[in-house]
């Protein structure tokens, strides 16, 4: 925590991340009023451009990113007249030295943010450099992208660089999940209602699923895809950000020690998968030739131009071995070239005890609750209910959901986007909705066993085609225990 920094600097500013996330949501947050009136932004690349050139790609990056409807331009110039910029290159010392003069100038004695929008083998350096000119001490903060190493060993070497220089409380790691409006309704699901948290548990909870399926493919980033695939990509930092979330225990409070505290303990209760199970437990595949959507698309290796065992797409049974979860599977999947794009948490009910309808022998569907992330957000709860009129064989029951549609609840809202909600707390200082180092390691631990069991094991992705949901295996994973994934 601190105090409202007066300077947020932007490493990487001229990067994609920068022009469909990062400007975007300082115009969002600056249209809102948000935005402290002190502050300012430097960007930094190594583009040779000036500050003139910076704001024209601002204004084109907001121009092309932002709705018509959210376009304020007002807002705009505000947040231009805010921004500055300033090339350095990050191998070269005197450059550096440069940034970091006008980085204590623009600061002008308040806090400041660093946003490291660059490839991490920056991050310690950079950091280094920061301190070497007195630009890294109390009252600056770090906000670190991912990939946040490729396994354990290279992320411990990473966030040891950094915590040379900035304590565990200043360091911000981004899981840009955390940032959407609908992973945070989660908790205030959980723990803002009385209704849910009673039935939370093993002795109520079948299975889980936590489904995050793109259509995309990898969109010309295929040399950072490749050496991650799916499992690095979306599953160590996303998809187990969304199972802590959905089996943490309540946390006394929404700060960001209690939080983070109760994400550990379910990370450390994940069983682990290695060498003996991820036969049976995992399933990995790579997207060939298909169709997603009615357009024909080219299979991951025409993208990436060579071969390559990198996997596209990664199901498993994940389980937490604590009081609350023991024996309930949760089934995590996520994959590039899906045939929709869907993100979403399905918890399944255990079934009525006893039936007492007798109609026709069609069984009782179990109760869920659906919570849709993306590309809508929505919670339906479902339910079995009289199917409406008058039957000789007694009553007809039959599944409806009880259905909430944010975007007609709160239909003055804009939508957000995940980075304006991160912003807005790096600036203030509060961590609760970012990544501790304990965590990312945790999470990283867990993922090498994997890695290092299917490399025992000699298991390389399955082919899929474009447009289905992975490998037919992955069907079988949920099958072999009585559950069905959730199309
Ligand atoms: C990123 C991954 O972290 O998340 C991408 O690197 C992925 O591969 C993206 O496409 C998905 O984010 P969102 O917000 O579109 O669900």
């Amino acid at each position: 925590t601190g105090t409202p920094a007066s300077l947020l600097t932007i490493f990487g500013a001229t990067g994609d991340l920068a022009r469909r996330m990062l400007l975007p949501s300082l115009h969002g947050l600056e249209r809102d009023g948000l935005l402290p009136s002190t502050l300012r932004v430097l960007g930094t690349a190594r583009s040779a451009l000036d500050t003139d050139g910076f704001r024209a790609l601002v204004a084109e990056a907001i121009e092309e990113q932002v709705p018509a409807s959210d376009r304020d331009p007002d807002a705009l110039a505000a947040l231009l007249q805010r921004i500055q910029y300033q090339p350095a290159a990050l191998d070269d010392a005197a450059s550096l030295a440069s940034l970091c003069d006008t980085i204590s100038r623009l600061r002008d004695g308040g806090d400041a943010v660093f946003h490291l929008s660059t490839a991490p083998r920056w991050y310690a350096p950079v950091c280094d450099a920061l301190a070497a000119h007195g630009v890294a001490g109390p009252g600056t903060r770090v906000m670190l992208e991912k990939p946040l190493g490729h396994d354990l060993a290279s992320a411990t070497a990473i966030n040891d660089g950094v915590a040379r220089v900035f304590d565990e409380d200043r360091v911000f790691r981004v899981d840009h999940y955390l940032g959407k409006e609908g992973v945070q309704n989660l908790l205030a699901l959980r723990f803002g209602n009385a209704l849910f948290e009673p039935l939370w548990n093993a002795r109520h909870v079948e299975q889980v699923q936590i489904t995050v399926a793109e259509t995309v493919g990898v969109e010309g980033r295929g040399d950072y895809y490749d050496e991650s695939g799916a499992s690095r990509d979306m599953l160590q930092n996303h998809l187990l950000q969304l199972l802590c979330l959905v089996a943490i225990e309540p946390p006394s409070q929404f700060e960001p020690t209690a939080v983070r505290n109760e994400k550990i303990k379910v990370l450390r209760s994940l069983r682990p998968i290695g060498r003996e199970e991820v036969a049976a437990e995992t399933v990995i595949g790579q997207y060939t030739a298909g169709a997603v959507g009615g357009l024909a698309v080219p299979g991951y290796l025409d993208e990436l131009g060579r071969g390559s065992a990198t996997a596209t797409f990664v199901a498993l049974r994940a389980q937490v071995d604590n009081w609350r979860w023991k024996g309930v599977p949760f089934y995590l999947r996520t994959g590039k070239r899906m045939p929709q794009r869907c993100t979403e948490i399905y918890l399944q009910f255990r079934a009525v005890p006893h039936s007492i309808f007798d109609h026709g022998g069609a069984p009782l569907q179990p109760n869920a609750l659906v919570i849709r992330l993306q590309p809508e957000e929505r919670i339906e709860l479902r339910m079995m209910h009289k199917t409406p009129g008058l039957d000789r064989n007694g009553l007809q029951l039959s599944q409806v959901a009880l259905d909430l549609d944010m975007q007609e609840q709160f239909a003055s809202h804009r939508r957000r986007l995940a980075y304006e909600r991160l912003y807005l707390d790096a600036i203030e200082g509060n961590g609760t909705l970012f990544v501790r180092r304990d965590e990312t390691e945790a999470a990283w631990q867990w993922i090498d066993a994997i890695h290092e069991g299917w490399r025992q094991a000699g298991i390389t992705p399955r082919p899929y085609p474009a447009g289905t949901w992975g490998p037919s295996r992955a069907v079988t994973l949920a099958e072999r225990h009585g559950h069905a994934w959730r199309e």
